[in-house]
Parts: C-alpha cells; structure tokens; sequence
C-alpha cells in the first residue's frame, strides 16, 4: 500500500482525505513539485524547494514548512514507500479549506499533500526511435513559470498530442515556440543547442537547467535564445526535457521527421551526460 503525506501526517493512500471545501478542490487554488528520486536520493532537492519558494511567493501563499522539514518529510516518505527505487515525487499545497470566496482568505490554512510512485524511465535503445510531437497555439495565460495546479490548459492540449497518435505538444505563442504541455523544448540548429530564455511564458525546468549546466560543463555549444515556429520546423534535433520524461528525442513533428527520423548525435551525447550525472547522485551517501 501507498504511503502518502497529509498535513503532517504519514497514511496509507486510501486513508488519506481532505474537505470538499479546499479551494485546492474549488479553484484550483494551489502549486505543485514533481521530485525524481533516484536510488532513494532526492533530485536537486534544493532547486525544487526554491521553484516550490518561486510559486508559492506568486500565488502569495507562505511556505509552511521549513527546507529542512521538506527534507523530513520527504525522505521519510522515499523510506516509506521503497528506499532503493527509482520514485517520483508529487507535492502540493492549496490555500486549503475556506468557504468558497474568490478573495483570499485572510489565514489560509494550507492543505500540504505529497506521494511518491515509481518512476519509469526508458533506457537508450528504446529512446532512439524518438516520440511524435504536434504544435498548438499556447493559449495559456501569463504566468506560465508558476507551478500551478490549475493545468486544464496543459492537459487539452497534451490531449491535442494523443489524439493524433502523438505524445507532446509543443506551444507556440507570438511565432516563438515557448514549451511542450508538460516539458521543456530545446533544438539543435547550427549544432548549437538551444532552448527559449526563462520568463512568464514557461515553467523554468529543473531538467532544462541540469541539461544547460551540462552543455556548459562539457564545453558543447548552447544557448538561451527565442526558437521561431521556422526555425523549430527546420531543426536538426528537437528534445523534450521533464522530470518524468528526462531527455526525450523528438523525431516527427507535426507528421514528418526530423533530420534522419531518429534520436540525433547531439542528444546521444547529452543523454549520456545525463546518466552519468544520475549515476554519480546514486552513488552518494543516504
Ligand atoms: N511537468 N514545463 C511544463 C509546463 C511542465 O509541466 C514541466 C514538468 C516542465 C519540466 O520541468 P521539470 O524539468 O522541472 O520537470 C516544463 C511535470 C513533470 C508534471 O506536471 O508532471
């Protein structure tokens, strides 16, 4: 069974309940983090709790647990719920149960939730072949760098994606490809690598950031730079990045291939990077 965390307390999932009346339930009123653990360690457990700081700050909700409380609670729920597996983690906290009132109430009384599944990754040979992406206008709204629960956005135009017999749609906003539905996007062109700069039109990955920081490590040429709807079409190499998606080749976009049709040279090499990277965290002290 389950293990999950309510409001400081550890229950078996089917135990775990909160009121009708959540504005979490209600509005949607309420953000959310999704934590790799890898061989029980936590995944940049530091830059999560200052993204969860970021969105909380705009939603102008209080943090209610300290970052050593976060680290508490969510390692005793890695403990809890298999220590040597590869999880992901799902927190998130609503301004909690109030009467129903668009205004904010005056002492929310936060809802903090978290629960830990396992997390399946697709090894290299299986990634080779790529995933199908389509492009959508991103009718989203301005605030696109807060981790917010309120996805209804995100998830009809995932569904644009699978209808289709795809998996990923890719958001174009003013020509400029900004993100997938629930991923980062990065190119290659000119065999440089490039993603969209950070800003109120994407969430700011804790993949996409790593991948960055790889590149600059490993002295392979990237950059932060807008992508047009053009340049996007004529890629070398498109990737998707995301906790639950790693780093995702994408090899048809809108029906027709990309490059060669299968996983690039560029993303081979930053897929590798990546393990290493994944390799080194699982090799730390619990
Ligand atoms: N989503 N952009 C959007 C819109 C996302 O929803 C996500 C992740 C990302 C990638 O961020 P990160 O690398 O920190 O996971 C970018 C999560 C996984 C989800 O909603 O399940």
């Amino acid at each position: 069974m389950t293990i999950v965390y309510l409001n400081g307390q550890f229950l078996p999932e089917n135990q775990a309940y909160i009121s009708v009346l959540d504005r979490g339930f209600i509005f949607g009123d309420g953000v959310y983090e999704v934590i790799p653990v890898y061989g029980g360690r936590l995944f940049r457990i530091n830059e999560h709790i200052d993204r969860l700081d970021n969105s909380l700050n705009a939603i102008r909700l209080t943090n209610p647990l300290t970052r050593q409380e976060w680290s508490n609670v969510l390692k005793t729920l890695v403990e809890k719920n298999g220590i040597g597996d590869d999880l992901a983690i799902y927190l998130q906290i609503t301004r909690g149960v109030a009467k129903r009132n668009h205004a904010l109430p005056e002492k929310p009384q936060h809802t903090v939730f978290a629960m830990a599944n396992p997390l399946a990754t697709t090894n290299k040979p299986e990634l080779l072949s790529g995933i199908a992406a389509i492009t959508h206008d991103d009718y989203r709204w301005k605030n696109c760098h807060i981790k917010s629960i309120s996805l209804l956005p995100n998830i009809l135009l995932r569904q644009q994606a699978i209808d289709t017999g795809a998996m990923e749609t890719i958001l174009i906003r003013d020509g400029e490809a900004t993100e997938g539905a629930a991923s980062n996007l990065f190119i290659v062109d000119n065999d440089t690598i490039i993603t969209p700069p950070k800003g109120p039109f994407l969430l700011p990955g804790i993949t996409r950031d790593l991948v960055l920081e790889l590149a600059r490590k490993n002295g392979l040429a990237h950059q932060e730079t807008a992508i047009t709807e053009t340049v996007l079409q004529q890629a070398q190499e498109i990737w998707l990045t995301s906790s639950m998606k790693e780093i995702m080749p994408v090899t048809r976009l809108n029906g027709v291939p990309v490059s060669k049709g299968v996983a690039g040279p560029v993303w081979s090499t930053i897929f590798d990077l990546f393990q290493c990277f994944k390799q080194q965290l699982r090799a730390q002290s619990l």
